[in-house]
């Protein structure tokens, strides 16, 4: 979860601090020729009335890369979505970002609306999402979806092409909106190293099969060089997944598959934050002047117990089943009325498209209802607090949070589980964290919950209201340190040892 005032945010230290590390000079000289792309830009240019701004995007894909592009001088390849992109760019399409003190190039690709609506709303999102989130009634495809990702997938190959300029090359892709890319650039110049991270689940071989160009999907993937996902389960169903369609391709125990001759790595490393910007922004003047604001104006006494959740606007967050939860836990410990107030921060995403848009309507009118349900003169139980919020008001409210709530349905890692642990730096407050979310694995001090059992998660929630600080201190001190060793930049100098190791 990133602000929208990303020149305010930025962490300088964050950029400056990834190569002061014992790293390989063959690393370092990697970074040199790298190449990152994504669909999500990390600036986006949007018009105002008296100008154009820079915004930042939700989700924690490009938030995680910027520092590393800081570093290294190096380029960023993406779709330009913002209405006011092209007044900002070259006539290269190129614009040196971040704004406030550039450090990269970021190369914009422009897409049509029905190519928006066809290969990102359609294939990207009404397909791949629900298919590897596994929320199956979800799920829709059409032929013209698939169309345009794989003409859009080419123009982004292409324009990579172009970038490079026949020079050597890494190319770094992110995510599953190109997964079609690697194949296009190998087709061309096949001395390029290319690899791709999944940011999201890979779901097992009975899921996968519903897709109808799985084997297309797979071929392309093991075009490059190195694929990486968060967990070893995610890898493991990938390689299931590669087995059952098109043969045996990698021998039991080894790290890679062998596919037409190509030898392709499969890593699993899971993602991170930057632990110490978070740290020091929690234990900043300027985050305890923002929580004496937020106390005065949300009427948080030295009695009230906040509970907090920040999300992007998505059915896979399971806010839904998160507010039944709330309102079972208020429906049966009434003592709590007037003391608990729950915070829900909602950052808008996708919204141009149903099921989003739907979604988005009924988590309001929930929340309205439950408000209504317990409400005291003086008195409401949930905040609800739609918009993108900066790192810097975030971190306050998880400093003020005695509980934070994450209760995804299924999520590749989840960063916010991680920030809240990384912001906790007074060593109080419960981290309730789905046991389908990526970081649970990691998390071992937060109190597990399954999304699914609303009774089960209003009762974690009383749990995590009751219990002692001696043990919330021992969860959240050995949080902190699993999040402190593995932080953002440990993920990065892994993902690029591997490629060049
Ligand atoms: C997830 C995906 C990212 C994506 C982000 C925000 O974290 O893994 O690739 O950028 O959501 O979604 P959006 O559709 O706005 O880019």
């Amino acid at each position: 979860m990133i602000g929208n005032d990303g020149k305010n945010d930025r962490d300088e230290r964050g950029a400056a601090s990834f190569f002061s590390r014992s790293v390989s000079e063959s690393l370092r000289l990697q970074a040199k020729r790298l190449v990152v792309v994504s669909n999500r830009e990390p600036y986006i240019n949007r018009k105002t009335r008296d100008g154009v701004r820079w915004d930042r995007p939700a989700g924690g894909v490009t938030a995680a890369l910027d520092p590393l592009l800081q570093s290294i001088n190096g380029t960023w390849v993406a779709w330009g979505s913002g209405d006011a992109d092209r007044l900002a760019v070259d006539e290269r399409d190129r614009v040196r970002v971040p704004p406030d003190q550039p450090s990269y190039t970021l190369r914009r690709i422009w897409l049509t609306p029905e190519e928006v609506e066809q290969y990102y709303h359609g294939y990207s999102n009404r397909f791949l999402w629900p298919l590897c989130h596994m929320t199956l009634d979800r799920v829709v495809f059409r032929r013209k979806y698939w169309e345009a990702y794989r003409s859009v997938n080419e123009r982004f190959a292409q324009v990579i092409l172009e970038e490079l300029d026949g020079r050597p090359g890494l190319v770094w892709i992110q995510d599953y909106h190109l997964a079609l890319c690697p194949l296009f650039l190998k087709q061309h110049r096949p001395d390029l190293t290319v690899a791709l991270f999944w940011h999201i689940p890979w779901p097992a071989h009975d899921v996968f099969r519903i897709c109808p160009q799985r084997k297309e999907l797979l071929s392309a993937l093991l075009a490059c060089d190195q694929i990486g996902f968060h967990l070893d389960r995610y890898r493991s169903s990938f390689l299931e997944c590669v087995e059952r369609e098109m043969g045996p391709a990698s021998e039991p125990g080894k790290n890679s598959v062998l596919f037409r001759d190509h030898e392709t790595k499969i890593l699993a490393v899971p993602v991170s934050i930057d632990f110490e910007s978070f740290d020091r922004l929690a234990r900043s003047p300027e985050t305890e002047k923002r929580m004496d604001n937020l106390r005065k104006r949300l009427k948080i006494g030295p009695d009230s117990i906040v509970g907090l959740g920040v999300d992007r606007l998505d059915y896979t967050k399971g806010l839904l089943k998160r507010l039944w939860a709330l309102e079972e836990f208020l429906a049966r410990y009434p003592e709590y009325h007037g003391r608990l107030l729950f915070i829900q921060i909602a950052a808008p995403t996708r919204a141009e498209s149903e099921p989003y848009r739907g979604y988005r309507d009924i988590l309001q009118s929930t929340v309205q209802e439950i408000n209504r349900r317990f409400a005291r003169p003086d008195w409401r139980p949930i905040e609800y607090i739609e918009g993108q919020l900066s790192h810097a008001s975030v971190v306050a409210y998880y400093r003020l949070a005695r509980f934070c709530l994450v209760s995804s349905v299924y999520d590749g890692m989840n960063l916010v589980s991680k920030e809240y642990a990384a912001s906790k730096v007074d060593e109080t407050g419960v981290l309730l964290l789905s046991e389908m979310a990526g970081s649970l694995d990691e998390l071992e001090g937060a109190i597990p919950i399954n999304p699914y059992d609303v009774e089960g998660t209003a009762e974690a929630i009383r749990r995590a209201i009751e219990m002692p600080a001696e043990e919330q201190k021992a969860r959240l001190a050995r949080m902190r340190e699993s999040v402190r060793k593995r932080d953002i930049y440990e993920w990065m100098e892994t993902n690029l040892n591997s490629i060049s190791g």
